[in-house]
């Protein structure tokens, strides 16, 4: 590390200059109803009271046993959350409110196509699929606590119904985002060491059916070249006595769910009372090497936090209507689609398709069909439904009481779109900043006690205490206008208990930076580090700006770089390959890949279409790359690294900065005059950055 090509600008050291943004107090019908309205809220959380201020948390649910210690730290930082409890998540998301109210509505299932009936499943409906689904998992798959399943199910009820039926026995599940290619669940059905998956045959996406169960087959292939055998692939119906897909079921080893699911009619099957410490589920994220890590959530902890975010943050009371368009196969639909909403016993609405089928008004139609008040989205999907149908809004009969984003850094120009239009200047927005590997909401605003700020989340959540440090452990002041690395100073309930099969990596990625002692048993020693560039405001709030290590967040899904370059390496041509982040007004970021071929070979369309072809085939579609340059050589550092700063410099249309110092300087000119011009003549040329978009770009790549 003594070439000084490798030293490079981190986000710590970048000062960012930003208009203060005005704030815009709670509207005051919201603050009324809100679940958090008195300030008396903020001093039952204060630092002097953790860990006990999570007990008001924990006692959202129903124990079969309380715990006998809150925070166990004893092999920190694999923190232990009310230890001795003993409780079942699906019993606490169903059993207790088919009892209460059999005939409540749990979930709303729309069909993508407008014309097909939407489908209203009671609490006491669920309770039964649950448990007859729950029966098959153990009965016809052997499944039992402890084992693991993979999930690769779009956004249809069976998805519900499959989790909680996991969470009955203590199976943990492992749900893999339906976008996702085969190969790319296979990996996971691998690491995760399932054997068995449960998927759907097909599903609609703008319009269209997809064949979902071809993906089935690929994934058992790849997890077989990865030493993992698949058993059994339950195959759920889209469409009773259908089937969507063009490829056979296989013998023996495929089984239609609706086929056999008539055998365990009126079943029960006995929650299994779990240790706070089980595991929940596994939920893979991208990371800086091609392996995927999985998330490892656990059943108290986990439960508990999401409860409480959910009351307080997202304003869940009982007889609110409820919608998040996150896909279920995301943290996001994990926690509140799926387990926050339902153990407040709330009705959780799941859309199927994309917002904008058939047409740009879609969201607003269903708000108004269904009476939703709670709206839940992320800025791509507002900077989207902004481009498309700016007006759409005023023309429905809906009210939201409040709204969130989630997942991106929210422009201030959409969000105040997202306030003046879709919420009509009547409803609190809540920006809330989380990660997979923290279960819930990080930073965001109290939507009743806090004012809003447009493109800041806001201030720590309840009992969350985060801290800016920079290079070298110093805390970086509030309101110095300097960003650094957020870091999270203290543990809280729903904190991923460690990544699946791989500890040393957890200790390494999370907690080694700004670790002081590695033995040290006490909290204050081991903050959290998040990934995350951000600054902090004299106010206390919270702007964050995008990831500082090899990840790009698309349309607010993290693609690990190493992840894309190893895909486009499995095109035999292909000798290196860079991935690197565009800046999209759309989707926040998209990908654009870099290749060098083997000698020999000559750059065609063809060849750009094969590589864009791999990623599609080793991520799925939703990596798919803006562009793909193929280039001659790469600019690399003396010891050959591939400087990625450089070339995301290049596709941004920013300064290259300093190239003195590379082992080829000559090449980089020769590959900025073919991109832009190119991109010129496409009329791809991205419009003038912001601050905090070039300080990204300048530091991207940067260790
Ligand atoms: C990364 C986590 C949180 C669930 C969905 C994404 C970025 C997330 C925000 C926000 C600015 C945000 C961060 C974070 N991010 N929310 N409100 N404002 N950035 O989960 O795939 O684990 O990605 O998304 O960079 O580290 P994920």
């Amino acid at each position: 590390m003594t070439d000084s090509s490798e030293t490079q600008v981190s986000e710590a050291q970048i000062a960012v200059h930003w208009r203060e943004e005005e704030y815009y107090p709670p509207p005051e019908k919201f603050v009324k109803q809100a679940n958090a309205n008195d300030p008396a809220i903020l001093d039952r959380f204060t630092e002097d009271k953790f860990p006990d201020c999570f007990i008001e948390y924990a006692d959202l649910l129903t124990w079969d046993k309380r715990w006998d210690t809150v925070l166990d730290t004893s092999t920190a930082p694999f923190w232990k959350w009310f230890v001795g409890g003993k409780l079942n998540a699906s019993y606490n998301c169903v059993d207790r409110h088919a009892a209460a109210n059999p005939d409540k509505t749990a979930v709303i299932w729309v069909p993508e196509l407008e014309a097909d009936e939407t489908l209203f499943i009671s609490y006491g409906q669920l309770l039964r699929q649950v448990n007859e689904f729950a029966a098959l998992l153990s009965d016809f798959a052997g499944l039992k606590k402890g084992d693991r399943v993979t999930l690769h199910m779009p956004m249809v009820p069976e998805a519900v119904v499959t989790m909680l039926a996991c969470a009955r026995l203590g199976v943990i599940h492992s749900q893999v985002f339906g976008g996702f290619s085969g190969n790319a669940c296979g990996t996971r059905i691998a690491d995760s060491g399932s054997r068995i998956l449960i998927t759907m045959d097909g599903y609609y996406r703008a319009g269209a059916m997809q064949d979902h169960k071809v993906k089935a087959d690929e994934a058992v292939a790849e997890a077989a070249r990865q030493d993992q055998e698949v058993d059994k692939v339950l195959v759920w119906r889209r469409k009773e006595g259908e089937y969507q897909s063009k490829i056979p079921m296989v013998d023996g080893r495929d089984f239609f769910v609706n086929d056999i699911i008539g055998k365990y009619a009126g079943h029960e099957v006995a929650p299994v009372s779990l240790d706070a410490t089980d595991s929940l589920f596994l939920m893979y994220t991208s990371g800086t090497t091609g392996r995927p890590k999985g998330a490892q959530h656990s059943v108290g902890g986990y439960m508990a936090y999401v409860a409480g975010t959910s009351k307080y943050y997202q304003d869940i009371h009982q007889d609110d209507m409820y919608w998040c368009l996150a896909d279920i196969g995301w943290i996001t639909g994990h926690s509140y689609i799926v387990y926050g909403p339902l153990a407040l016993g709330t009705t959780t609405i799941l859309y199927e398709g994309v917002p904008n089928y058939p047409d740009a008004g879609r969201p607003w139609r269903i708000a108004e069909k269904l009476g939703v008040n709670i709206f839940h989205t992320s800025p791509t999907s507002i900077r989207m439904l902004r481009k498309v149908g700016p007006d759409e809004p005023t023309k429905y009969n809906y009210h939201f009481k409040c709204m969130t984003t989630v997942g991106e850094p929210i422009e201030p120009e959409v969000w105040r779109w997202y306030y003046h239009s879709v919420g009509k200047d009547q409803a609190a927005i809540t920006d809330t900043w989380w990660q997979t590997e923290t279960g819930g909401f990080l930073g965001s605003t109290l939507p009743g006690l806090q004012p809003m700020k447009p493109g800041s989340c806001g201030p720590g959540a309840l009992g969350i205490f985060p801290v800016i440090y920079d290079e070298d452990r110093n805390e970086v002041p509030k309101g110095s206008g300097t960003a650094g690395n957020i870091c999270i100073r203290n543990p809280w309930p729903s904190i991923m208990q460690t990544v699946w099969g791989q500890p040393e990596r957890f200790l390494d990625v999370y907690y080694r930076k700004y670790n002081t002692d590695p033995n040290s048993k006490d909290w204050h020693d081991w903050p959290y580090f998040c990934g995350d560039g951000a600054l902090e405001a004299e106010d206390g709030y919270f702007r964050i700006l995008g990831r500082i290590d090899d990840v790009i967040n698309v349309a607010g899904h993290r693609l690990g770089t190493k992840e894309l370059e190893s895909a486009a390496l499995t095109v035999p041509e292909v000798a290196e390959a860079a991935a690197v982040p565009v800046i999209d007004d759309i989707r926040g970021r998209m990908v654009e890949m870099y290749v060098s071929l083997k000698p020999g070979f000559e750059a065609s369309p063809a060849m750009e279409a094969k590589v864009t072809g791999a990623i599609e085939t080793e991520i799925g579609k939703i990596a798919r790359p803006k562009n793909v340059w193929i280039v001659p050589d790469m600019p690399k550092t003396r010891s050959g690294k591939i400087m990625r700063r450089v070339i995301a410099s290049v596709s941004n249309f920013t300064d290259v900065g300093d190239v003195t110092t590379l082992a080829n300087p000559e090449v980089v000119e020769g590959i900025r005059h073919h991109v832009q011009s190119a991109k010129v003549a496409k009329g791809d040329a991205p419009r003038e950055l912001t601050e905090t978009e070039l300080a990204e770009i300048k530091a991207f790549g940067a260790e």
